[in-house]
């Protein structure tokens, strides 16, 4: 071979062959170590927080853990997709570097299962969203709340606990409240629940403040949510709930599918509350707000305190209103029903979120419906059939 005449070149050509063959070999072995991902998940990394979000590839968890991965921590959903998306979970892994987030399919249920994932991966904090949420379905198989929502919390805190895991963020709801007679509703305001979902977290709750107070140095928040909507205002991430769910479904999703026709009308349940125009009133949280109040709440658990904050806008919308804001967002006009009450349903329900600004300077910044549901429906129209793939598993 000739590399030419000179004896200078042909050592420039030596050197800058080594120099190639040593970055290759570093991107290799960088390569491989990130490859071999599960060692990043087994040990504590100096200044990453490894966050365990259970019902990660539901509607709130997934745009909690978008969230995580931006902030830099490291995250294992755990989900076994009896309701929520694998389609969200890939959404997820297109945004997360190499060894930042992994998917274990899992049942909170399952006492061995639960237990192996706290052996086997080093969990700084857990945030527990799993779990089964309609009121209506709860009405009609109160066992299936009581066992997925109280005793799979009874079941993560076990682990926690036999595994030295200290900080909890807690899922609850206003559901908890029940009906109170004083609006709005503050977290002190008593906790009398008229459903078996409020009932069950508000069980879960007690739990949890019981065994804080007694034994444990658990940091736990335990966070009240209005009505959650919205989505990710980038796109990437939306609200798709099983369509054998629909029926029982949340407003905003009943709403869009009547718009795209999946639906023939929206229903709403109960004309005749005693509220401003007869229609139930709630308050409608913007889930990137929510996913906000949990970050705080991340950065402000202390250890051998359960602090509870309401987190809502503190306005109180009805149903009605609700509609003519969706009709805005679609462009829809869409029909609408009126129909008879839904048992378990409460007339009105708002928060005065002032603790929780008070305390971890939080408050509600997307409370502008009409564009919140805008964001939404553009997620909408872009996924007609949701995440498409909803239990494929690869
Ligand atoms: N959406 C709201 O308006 C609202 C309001 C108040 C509170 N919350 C609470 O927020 C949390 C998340 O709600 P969401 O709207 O995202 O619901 P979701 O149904 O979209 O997500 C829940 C996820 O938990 C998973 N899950 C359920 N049971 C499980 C089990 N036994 N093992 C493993 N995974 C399991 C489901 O597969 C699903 O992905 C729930 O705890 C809910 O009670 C929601
Ligand atoms: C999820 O767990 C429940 C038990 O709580 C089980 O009945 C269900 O079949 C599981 N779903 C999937 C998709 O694995
Ligand atoms: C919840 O618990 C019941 C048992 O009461 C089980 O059959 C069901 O599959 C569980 N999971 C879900 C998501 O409902
Ligand atoms: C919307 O539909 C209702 C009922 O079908 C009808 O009375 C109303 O005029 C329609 N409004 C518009 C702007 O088309
Ligand atoms: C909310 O947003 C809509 C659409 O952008 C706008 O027309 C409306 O004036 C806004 N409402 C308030 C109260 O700002």
């Amino acid at each position: 071979m000739d590399y030419g005449s000179s004896r200078p070149r042909s050592h420039l050509v030596a050197k800058v062959l080594v120099a190639a063959s040593l970055t290759a070999l570093c991107m290799f072995i960088l390569r491989q170590s990130s490859t071999s991902t599960t060692d990043l998940f087994a040990h504590r990394q100096e200044g990453v927080m490894h966050v365990l979000v259970t019902g990660g590839a539901g509607f709130i968890g997934s745009h909690a853990t978008l969230r995580l991965l931006a902030n830099g921590h490291r995250v294992t959903i755990v989900d076994n997709l009896s309701r929520g998306n694998m389609g969200a979970v890939h959404a997820l892994e297109e945004i997360a570097n190499p060894g930042m987030l992994q998917f274990i399919n899992a049942d909170l249920g399952d006492r061995k299962a639960v237990d192996e994932i706290f052996k086997k991966n080093a969990i700084d904090a857990v945030m527990h969203f799993a779990a089964v949420a309609y009121v209506g379905e709860s009405v009609a198989e109160p066992l299936r709340y009581y066992h997925n929502i109280t005793s799979n919390t009874l079941t993560v805190v076990e682990a926690m606990t036999a595994h030295n895991v200290k900080k909890l963020i807690y899922s609850s709801t206003c559901a908890t409240y029940g009906e109170p007679t004083k609006m709005p509703i503050v977290e002190d305001t008593e906790q009398v629940p008229i459903n078996p979902y409020g009932k069950a977290k508000k069980m879960a709750e007690d739990i949890i403040k019981d065994y804080t107070k007694a034994s444990s140095d658990l940091a736990v928040v335990i966070l009240r949510y209005f009505n959650v909507i919205g989505s990710d205002p980038l796109g990437r991430l939306g609200e798709a709930p099983r369509p054998e769910l629909r029926h029982m479904g949340r407003i905003s999703g009943a709403c869009f599918d009547a718009a795209l026709g999946h639906i023939p009308e929206l229903k709403v349940m109960g004309t005749d509350y005693d509220t401003k125009d007869g229609t139930c009133i709630r308050d409608y949280i913007h889930v990137t707000d929510l996913v906000d109040a949990h970050v705080k709440a991340l950065a402000h658990a202390s250890e051998g305190t359960v602090k509870v904050y309401n987190v809502g806008t503190g306005v109180g919308v009805s149903v009605k209103e609700f509609v003519e804001a969706c009709k805005a967002a679609t462009g829809v006009n869409v029909s609408v029903s009126y129909l008879e009450r839904r048992p378990g349903d409460y007339a009105e329900v708002y928060s005065n979120p002032s603790k929780i600004f008070r305390e971890l300077g939080w408050k509600a910044r997307y409370t502008n419906l009409t564009e919140s549901l805008s964001v939404a429906w553009k997620w909408k129209m872009a996924h007609p059939n949701g995440y498409g793939d909803a239990r494929s598993n690869s």
